[in-house]
């Protein structure tokens, strides 16, 4: 979602901001804008609908002089992507332009009261409102640092804001107010960089320093301020010691599938301090280290997405691996429902960004009643990481792909370990030697699917012409039900449904027909039988079946139109397994759609408004 960036330098202003809103794309966009001031410390702004190579190739001969600007990738909220509505906005006057991640949800009134005042408004953005707040106070003969905290006080929603100004043209000014995605400020010999995340800051070594709800920051070439209710605030600077990596496709044509074939080593990177295979024993001895994850009595798992399906099935596993009472919660639903937590309960917010907006609001209220938390994060140095004070981290490496897969791999792995270091402590019969050694071979098994994926490929290719699919699972497999409907949705635009598959007598068996292919995950264990009945009713009803089993020869072949198959595994296992294969069939009808693999259309990958 939106993208922040800010420098002041001595390098060419507009390819630098270029380069650092390069960095962001990944995090999904509509439109760019920069705004530099001059040497006649006048604002230009230069902004397209579209991507940043349109906007780049549209400007490429515009010159921008100057050495201090801010630059914006527009998530469309409030209005269309357009020129128009794409950031840096200006206020009425043009004397000051503003960048936003966030939403203003009172935004409608405060436009009301500034037009009363004179102000004109050009856009149909929210943030306008933000440029005019300001400008109106400092018309007030506030000084900049109250008319950023008035307007802060004054709007209700989330923000992360930018300014410059004609009235001081050597600065860079920001704000924070609750949870529109991080700002983060770093300095390195006089110049100054800012930017949503650490990746596009652009320097290797230097000091940083991230802004917290209700800070406002000046930054200019001499000095960084901070200041919080008018104050001046001390904080503590960062080293900046994460050099940015950078990320190629490799041999692959697009990055999700590159990122869906690293998963077998991504696996084993996560064994690594967490599984002691020669020992026979499991612990977070050097990541869990401020909670005694043992003293607890619940855990609740919030997310969203993909990330809310993999805590679907991390509370499967936790529940019968450990036997500890285990839900879980779709964060945008939790913030509001004034939830009952019962005391002993461990909170495990779940995102790979760590910016959701609506698991942030989530997770910060949870703080605020003071529950303990433990975060599964990718990212480090993220608003969730400050929330929870307490985190897993993914080791997924940059996941460019905006669909998420091996970050949905790393997080199902990290809640599978999570189950058996509970149930390890509860000296659990399960955690033997055969355990471990099927836990080793999960990488291998992945690697199988992946050398043989020309099936999946050719199956896909056959169905890529279909506009719904109805996806159904049992037990560990419901989840991964739900997954593989929504890699189908996101990547290919098909309409698809993930359901327990005990539920689709109960409504979704009347769409049932041959234009529907449904997608049953059936695996030998439990829930064989039933899913075997589920698939002869859709069979009895001209149903068009795709089979995703590691048990085919418990299947007749009369059963279903076609058959994906996997290793055998304890069924424990099979979740791990199956998402490769749902994730290949779902970017193989993608590209057999000729689509944007990488970044789909209108996703986000840091979601950062509610
Ligand atoms: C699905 C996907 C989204 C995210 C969701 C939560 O492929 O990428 O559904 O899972 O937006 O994102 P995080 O994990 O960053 O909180």
């Amino acid at each position: 979602m939106c993208g922040i960036v800010g420098n002041i330098t001595n390098k060419p202003i507009k390819d630098l901001l270029i380069n650092g809103l390069t960095e962001l794309e990944y995090r999904g966009y509509d439109s760019v804008g920069i705004a530099t001031i001059g040497s006649d410390n006048k604002i230009s702004i230069i902004k397209n609908k579209g991507k940043i190579k349109d906007f780049a190739n549209k400007y490429q001969n515009k010159s921008l002089q100057g050495n201090l600007g801010i630059g914006h990738t527009r998530w469309a909220t409030h209005g269309i992507p357009s020129e128009t509505n794409a950031h840096p906005i200006y206020d009425s006057d043009k004397k000051l332009a503003v960048v936003h991640n966030g939403i203003i949800e009172n935004y409608l009134e405060i436009k009301k009261d500034l037009i009363k005042e004179g102000f004109e408004f050009f856009t149909d953005t929210d943030t306008e409102c933000i440029a005019n707040l300001i400008s109106s106070f400092l018309k007030k003969d506030y000084t900049m640092i109250d008319s950023i905290t008035k307007t802060s006080e004054r709007i209700i929603g989330h923000a992360a804001v930018l300014v410059i100004s004609e009235y001081f043209p050597s600065t860079i000014f920001g704000f924070k107010k609750g949870f529109a995605g991080s700002i983060l400020v770093s300095k390195n010999n006089g110049e100054i960089s800012i930017s949503s995340d650490m990746q596009a800051l652009g320097f290797d070594v230097g000091d940083y320093v991230v802004l917290e709800d209700n800070e406002i920051f000046l930054a200019n070439s001499n000095k960084v301020e901070i200041y919080t209710d008018k104050k001046l605030i001390s904080k503590e600077w960062k080293k900046i010691n994460e050099k940015s990596e950078l990320v190629t496709k490799g041999k692959y044509k697009y990055f999700m599938e590159k990122e869906i074939h690293e998963q077998p080593n991504l696996f084993s990177d996560n064994f690594s301090g967490r599984i002691d295979f020669v020992n026979k024993s499991i612990s977070f001895i050097d990541e869990i280290n401020k909670i005694d994850l043992r003293k607890f009595k619940r855990i609740h798992l919030i997310g969203m997405g993909s990330s809310y399906n993999a805590c679907l099935l991390g509370s499967y596993w936790i529940e019968k691996i450990a036997k500890i009472p285990t839900v879980c919660s779709n964060s945008s639903e939790f913030r509001y429902r004034d939830p009952v937590i019962e005391e002993g309960t461990l909170i495990i917010p779940v995102s790979q960004s760590g910016e959701t907006a609506d698991t942030l609001s989530a997770s910060h209220l949870m703080k605020q009643s003071g529950y303990d938390q433990l975060s599964i994060v990718n990212a480090k140095n993220t608003e969730l990481d400050r929330i929870t004070n307490n985190s897993i981290y993914m080791r997924a490496n940059k996941e460019i792909g905006v669909a998420s897969t091996k970050t949905f791999m790393s997080t199902l792995q990290i809640l599978f370990t999570i189950a058996l270091y509970l149930a390890q402590n509860s000296n659990s019969k399960l955690i033997n030697n055969k355990l471990f050694d099927d836990y080793k071979n999960i990488p291998n098994y992945m690697n199988n699917i992946l050398d043989n994926s020309e099936l999946i490929k050719k199956i896909s290719k056959k169905y890529s012409e279909y506009s719904n699919f109805l996806y159904l699972g049992r037990g560990y497999n419901y989840p991964i039900a739900m997954e593989g409907a929504l890699k189908l949705k996101e990547l290919s635009y098909i309409h698809a449904e993930g359901y327990p598959a005990g539920e689709m007598k109960h409504g979704p068996i009347s769409l049932i027909e041959d234009k529907m292919p449904v997608f049953a995950i059936i695996t030998d264990g439990v829930y064989l039988n039933k899913m075997i009945s589920n698939i002869r009713e859709i069979d009895s009803r001209n149903g068009n079946i795709i089979v995703l089993s590691n048990c085919p020869d418990k299947l007749d072949k009369s059963w279903y139109s076609d058959l994906i198959n996997f290793d055998y595994t304890d069924d424990n296992f099979s979740p791990f397994l199956s998402t490769v294969c749902i994730q290949l069939f779902s970017i193989y009808i993608a590209m057999e759609r000729n689509l944007d693999i990488d970044q789909p259309r209108n996703l986000a990958k840091s979601v950062t408004v509610e």
